[in-house]
Order: structure tokens, then sequence, then C-alpha cells
């Protein structure tokens, strides 16, 4: 059996005449940048998330960087952090010349760890950034309570988290302002790169409109600088499209995360809790076991592609040594780093494969 980690063909097969038409009538609209599709899908998404802006732009890095730029960060402003995500989060932050500040996760759930949050605030803290990995909230009650006491902003960096909740409130509208992907294989995903940046604050969206259009308000007559970033219309029509199942799509992945834990519950490996299993949108299915690697080439070897999320955490990365941090800072990152990885995980994966899966990973175990 042949189970990639993603395929974003059986969900194309299910929504193909949908995506087919919406695509026609944009290319017979001729309008090909912004206008009222674009529109359109960022009122549907603030419908969703229960906000009053979203901004469509070009990708997921983008809405982080349009986000930080929006709230104004300078050189030298400390951006607090987890160093176990994709890069991105952290990529921005250095471009802006701010400093990455990073602290440890929860064991739990691998976001930031929310008590170690407090010691690293300094004068030059301007910003706490969760990011809501694999599909699941961070502890936000915990991050807003200490943004607002020391005057900080929070992005939540909610890639990988379209349609998670916490506490009956949707991802991306739980502070000051939300960042989405729309990269392929996310929960909610493009044909392509987009992204949309999301806040209920007036000021921060006009700002972020603005520098997402070189800066300018106007045509032609740029207030300040700004970058180019923009959700074409044909991705905007499509997420439309997919807005509508995402619910259903979301609700399947967790079916498959309650089917994974019932047949791995007594594999020696460590599956996510019951209150994870409650939370979470499974944008992955990530268990931790002791020789992870072996047991990734093993399954590799039965066709099942599983992969890890993510194999050297950031401060770890060549690109970020400047900023001193070493083996040993982040314990819980660096242990969580080296066991886990992550299986086939996506809404249409089937009820024998996931049996499939189990049963080699249990054959592997035995060995
Ligand atoms: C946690 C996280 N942040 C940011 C990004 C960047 O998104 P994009 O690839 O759309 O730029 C991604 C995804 O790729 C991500 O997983």
């Amino acid at each position: 059996m042949r189970i990639p980690i993603v395929d974003t063909r059986r969900q194309l097969d299910n929504i193909k005449s949908e995506i087919n038409f919406a695509v026609s009538e944009v290319i017979e609209s001729g309008q090909y940048i912004l206008g009222p599709i674009v529109r359109k899908f960022e009122n549907e998404v603030c419908e969703y998330i229960g906000v009053t802006h979203g901004i469509g732009c070009a990708s997921g890095t983008d809405a982080l960087m349009l986000a930080l730029m929006g709230i104004g960060i300078c050189p030298g402003n400390e951006v607090i952090t987890t160093p176990f995500t994709f890069v991105a989060t952290v990529e921005v932050i250095a471009l802006l010349n701010a400093k990455p500040i990073f602290v440890d996760i929860n064991p739990e759930n691998y976001n930031i760890d929310t008590e170690k949050i407090e010691s690293v605030i300094t004068e030059k803290t301007r910003v706490i950034m969760p990011v809501h990995l694999f599909g699941k909230c961070a502890d936000m009650d915990k991050i807003n309570y200490l943004a607002e006491k020391y005057g900080l902003k929070v992005i939540e960096d909610c890639a990988q988290s379209f349609g998670a909740e916490y506490n009956g409130k949707k991802a991306g509208g739980l502070s000051d302002v939300g960042c989405f992907s729309f990269y392929p294989t996310k929960n909610l995903s493009a044909f392509g790169d987009g992204g949309m940046v999301t806040t209920n604050s007036d000021s921060l969206a006009e700002n972020i409109r603005i520098i997402a259009s070189h800066g300018s308000k106007k045509k032609y007559n740029s207030e300040r600088i700004g970058i180019n970033s923009r959700l074409d219309p044909i991705q905007a029509v499509c997420l439309s499209v997919k807005l509508k199942c995402i619910d259903s799509w979301n609700n399947l992945r967790g079916e498959n995360a309650k089917l994974y834990n019932q047949l791995l519950k007594d594999a020696d490996v460590i599956i996510p809790s019951e209150e994870y299993i409650n939370s979470s949108v499974f944008h992955q299915y990530s268990i931790r076991v002791k020789n992870r690697d072996e047991l990734k080439n093993y399954l590799q070897s039965k066709g099942i592609g599983a992969m890890i999320y993510y194999p050297i955490p950031v401060h770890l990365q060549g690109a970020y040594s400047y900023l001193g941090y070493k083996e040993g800072d982040f314990l819980v990152c660096e242990r969580v780093a080296k066991e886990i990885i992550s299986l086939p995980m996506f809404p249409e994966l089937k009820e024998d494969e996931i049996k499939y899966i189990a049963d080699e990973i249990k054959n592997f175990l035995k060995q």
C-alpha cells in the first residue's frame, strides 16, 4: 500500500467541477489582481473566524511580515516566540532586524510553554508570537494576560490551524492579529501560495492594507515603505469553494486522529492526549517514539510517507546561530525534535489505511 503524508489529489477529486467552474469565471472576468472576488473571500473568512478585518496576501510568511510591519516593529525590538516551528515564523522577525527571543515548549502540545514567557520579557519586548502548531491552539489566556500586563501585542501564527478553536473562539480571532497560510498542504489550502491577516483593529487593518500595496492608499502615492503582497483572485475563488468544506474536513481529520489513537494506545509510543484529541484540527498527527529515524525509514519501506516536523529546532539552525543560543537551551524542544514523527493525515485518509499504518508501527516495535 502507498500512503503519502498528504494527498491533495483526493480532495480535488471531490470538488473538481466546482473548482473548474469558479476558476473559469475568474478568467472570463478579466480581473486578475484583487477586486470583488478577493474581497468576498476576505469577508467569508472574517465571518468564519469572527473578526472584522481579513487582508488577503501572498503567503503565510507575508502575513506574519505584514503583521509585524503593521504593528510597527523596529530594529532592536524583541519578539518572543517558539523554537519549535517552521522557520518562517522566526525569519520575518529577523528580516525586520528585530530579535527573536525563544521560549521552550510544552511537552503535551508542543506549543510555547506559557509558564516560561514572563521571565524573558524585557523593556525591548514588543510582541508575543505563539504558533498554534499542528492544529492545536497555544494557551492564549495566559499569553493575552501577559500581553496586557506588559503592554505587548500578540500575533498568532495560525498557518497550521485554520478552524481550530480555543474556549469557543476561532484561532486568528484570539488576540491582536492572526496570520494564516493557504499553502497547498494546509487544512484550508490554495492551488499555490496564499495567506491572510485577520484582526479586529481598524487602524492595524488599514496599516496592513497600505503596507501590502507598496505603502500606498492611493495609487502611485507612497505614504510609507511597503511591499507587494496580494492574494490572487484565482486562489481566492478556489479558497471560497473549499471554505464551505473546512468544518467537515477538520472533523474527518479528528476522526482519523481518534482511530490512530485507539489503534496505538497500547503501543510503546506517546500518542496525543485525550484533551489534545478534542481540541486540535490535526494539521499533523504526531507521535513520539525513541528510535524515530529507524521508524521513519521502516515506514517508508512499507510505502508510508511519514515525515519529521521538525528535525532541527530554529535556535539550532545555522542561520540563527548569531542569536547565541546553543544545544541544551531548550531541553523539551530538543528532546521532542529527536522523538517526534508525523503520520499521514488528511480528511480523505481511509480506515484501512490507518489500520495498515498502525499495524506497521506495531510490527516495527516488535522487531
Ligand atoms: C507555522 C508556520 N508558519 C508560517 C508558515 C509560512 O507559510 P507560507 O508557506 O504560506 O509562507 C508555515 C507554512 O508553511 C507554517 O507552518
